[in-house]
């Protein structure tokens, strides 16, 4: 199928990040909002991201007003008339994402497909409020959209291959790194990332190091940002609201840790208000000290020791319960991690990761940080087997692969 005109629901800094890849690769598209202050704040983003190309010689001036030419705003469901493609990325409420998707089918054209960019939520669900839920499925960006190669292609229960095929040639198109993910809370990077940074979150309630200390130990390993300020720039209110998706789908393993929603609950929602865990915005200088005080009064824990492993163990586990799952292949679970959230190149991802270190030596390290940290750390089943039939990694020439 070709897409000609492709539209955007939500104009918040996702939407507009989703509408600049689009425009830049050549295809018109209309960002769609609820009034006109909204989609003049999601178009002046674009341009901003354009902007940022000129000033640093990438792009002229005039082919920034070109780009731009393709770039439309609007209020109105009757301006997605023509689109062959509409991505749907408003905030994380199932019954407002319904919604939409019952106003878009009234007056797509029947072939169009009907996309959400939805961080966490049931594409099946979503696609169960409309007739053509064949065309409905997961088309999800990540954070910088218009830097981050990976998008997650997520088919619901509903969704029709062709459907499928499309989207994947869609990103393709957009000169993205479609990866296909079977549905499951969290998709596939988030279901990884959470644990990682709620793991950063603990450690930081329990006193275990100072967070710019931990930012700086997992930016020395090699990830892009440390985790607390990655935590701000997604937003700690979009984080709770995945980590509750998650809890409520994988249970105590996927517990929040309280700072999250303290934060959350103090308003501290992280670059976009001036105000997380670090402060951006000298107006609202605030001491994190007394949050972890009261934490750490109530859960009584504290002083438990840090390592990048500690955080890094976590993404491994998951990845391990994803394998068994059947959630993405063992190389498209590295590949999204690389290509979604910058997982450092030359340690391949977490699984060629686990295979250098051995993978005996990671289930070790898990059943040890169970019983000293807690049993969310309890290892997926997979890694006993792999130990017990001697697949420990490079070591012994296969492991998550072969060598
Ligand atoms: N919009 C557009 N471009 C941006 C940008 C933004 N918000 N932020 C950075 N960039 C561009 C910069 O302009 C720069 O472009 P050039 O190479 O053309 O000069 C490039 O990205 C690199 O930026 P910087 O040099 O300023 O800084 P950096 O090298 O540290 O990169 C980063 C910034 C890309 C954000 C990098 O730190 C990174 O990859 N961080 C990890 C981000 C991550 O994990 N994202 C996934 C989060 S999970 C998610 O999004 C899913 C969800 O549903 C919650």
């Amino acid at each position: 199928m070709f897409i000609y005109k492709a539209g955007v629901v939500g104009a918040g800094a996702m939407g507009a990040g989703i509408a600049q890849v689009i425009s830049f690769s050549g295809l018109p598209v209309v960002i769609k909002d609820t009034d006109d202050e909204r989609v003049k704040k999601g178009i002046d983003l674009v341009r901003k991201v354009y902007q940022g190309r000129v000033d640093k010689g990438k792009m002229t001036a005039s082919e920034l007003e070109q780009k731009m030419s393709l770039v439309s705003g609007t209020t109105s469901y009757d301006d997605f008339k023509d689109c062959d493609l509409v991505i749907e990325a408003v905030f994380e409420n199932m019954k407002v994402k319904q919604q939409v998707f019952q106003d878009l089918e009234k007056v797509l054209p029947e072939t169009a497909i009907m996309a959400t960019n939805t961080s966490a939520l049931s594409i099946s669900q979503i696609a169960s409020a409309v007739k053509r839920s064949d065309k409905v499925i997961g088309i999800h960006f990540f954070n910088p959209a218009p830097v981050m190669k990976l998008v997650e292609v997520i088919p619901g229960l509903q969704t029709s291959s062709e459907t499928v095929d499309d989207a994947v040639a869609f990103a393709e198109s957009l000169r993205k790194m479609p990866v296909r993910v079977k549905e499951c809370a969290g998709f596939l990077v988030n279901r990884l990332l959470l644990p990682y940074l709620n793991e950063a979150a603990y450690a930081l309630q329990e006193g275990a190091a100072p967070m710019e200390e931990m930012d700086k130990a997992l930016r020395a390993f090699g990830m892009p940002m440390g985790p607390f300020a990655l935590l701000d720039m997604l937003g700690l209110d979009v984080c709770a609201d995945v980590s509750m998706i998650l809890y409520d789908s994988f249970g105590p393993r996927m517990k929040a840790a309280e700072i999250l929603g303290a934060m959350h609950k103090a308003n501290r929602l992280g670059t976009k208000n001036g105000i997380g865990f670090y402060v951006y915005d000298e107006t609202k200088k605030a001491d994190l000290k007394p949050i972890l005080d009261e934490i750490q009064a109530k859960t009584g824990v504290k002083g438990t020791p840090f390592s990048p492993e500690r955080l890094v163990f976590q993404m491994i586990n998951e990845a391990a319960f994803c394998l068994e799952e059947n959630v993405a292949s063992p190389s498209d679970i590295d590949l999204a991690m690389l290509a979604g959230t910058g997982f450092p190149q030359d340690k391949g991802g977490p699984l060629h990761l686990a295979d250098g270190i051995g993978v005996d030596v990671v289930l070790a390290k898990l059943q040890e940080f169970s019983k000293t940290l807690g049993p969310r750390f309890w290892p997926a089943p997979i890694l006993k087997r792999m130990v017990a039939a001697n697949y420990l990694g490079q070591k012994t020439k296969k492991g998550f692969f072969n060598y």
